[in-house]
């Protein structure tokens, strides 16, 4: 995969140094429009880069100067259920890499499976279960990101978790915290499944993020993953679940979302 010419065709349109990127989950897209002084790159035009199929994910890139600091917001992202293979659906990670990205926070939407969690909650990832998935690194190793076998002992940030809280508790909002399982959709799970999760420890189930959460571990950068509750689990909650709660749920977060970022940024 070429990621070296995505990596250049985007230099050749921003300058600058770009940190941190926020990856923009089902329903927070909107948030993109608020942003002064943007650069926006659809993936469509960069060389290499996958089309996100979902609705509620616009595919593109957005460079845009955020509470004074360089960000660079990915609007809809890939996800394996898509029939993409997951080195499509991590590439972006390598070519922020490139570019110089240090500080990758992810955002979805998930399934609440502890029973203290509910639609509406915003959690801090501190780990997560990857169940069934090959590895997005399986295959000849890429010396040039990392090695053959990586640590993923602290696998979500410690420093950048306790800035996330920090800034929660800065803006008085409640958060929690939990473990992150990954099914590979795209079909909701079945209520059995998600008794088997919980069993196994998780506290949300979701269908993104752990792909790109390995690859950016891989190549050295640092992890925050934020979930969003939008629907109790399947079995936990009462009524069949709808891609459209989803994203219902996601709009409904989207402000609470948006401060919680602003804050974080003076904190990085
Ligand atoms: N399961 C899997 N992925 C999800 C869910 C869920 O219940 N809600 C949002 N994304």
């Amino acid at each position: 995969m070429n990621y070296q010419a995505a990596a250049d065709f985007i230099r050749q349109r921003v300058s600058g140094v770009f940190d941190t990127c926020v990856v923009l989950g089902s329903g927070y897209g909107s948030l993109i429009d608020k942003l002064p002084q943007k650069t926006t790159i659809s993936y469509s035009d960069i060389p290499g880069f996958p089309v996100s199929t979902v609705p509620g994910h616009k595919g593109e890139l957005v460079f845009a100067s955020f509470m004074g600091k360089n960000v660079v917001f990915l609007s809809g992202r890939f996800h394996f259920y898509e029939g993409y293979s997951l080195g499509e659906v991590t590439f972006y990670v390598r070519v922020l890499k490139l570019i110089g990205v240090k500080n990758l926070i992810l955002t979805n939407a998930t399934g609440g499976i502890n029973p203290d969690f509910k639609a509406g909650d915003l959690v801090v990832i501190s780990d997560h279960i990857k169940l069934g998935l090959q590895s997005p690194l399986f295959g000849p190793n890429d010396d040039s990101f990392g090695p053959r076998f990586h640590d993923m002992s602290c696998a979500y940030s410690l420093a950048l978790r306790e800035k996330a809280q920090k800034a929660f508790e800065a803006l008085q909002l409640p958060y929690k915290t939990g473990v992150y399982a990954m099914m590979g959709g795209p079909q909701f799970e079945t209520p059995a499944e998600i008794r088997a999760l919980g069993i196994l420890g998780a506290d949300m189930v979701g269908m993104s993020t752990v792909p790109e959460v390995i690859v950016a571990n891989h190549c050295g950068m640092e992890v925050l993953g934020i979930s969003l509750i939008s629907n109790l689990a399947a079995g936990i909650s009462k009524a069949p679940l709808s891609h459209e709660e989803v994203m219902e749920e996601g709009r409904r977060a989207t402000e609470t979302f948006w401060k919680v970022l602003r804050e974080l940024m003076q904190l990085l």
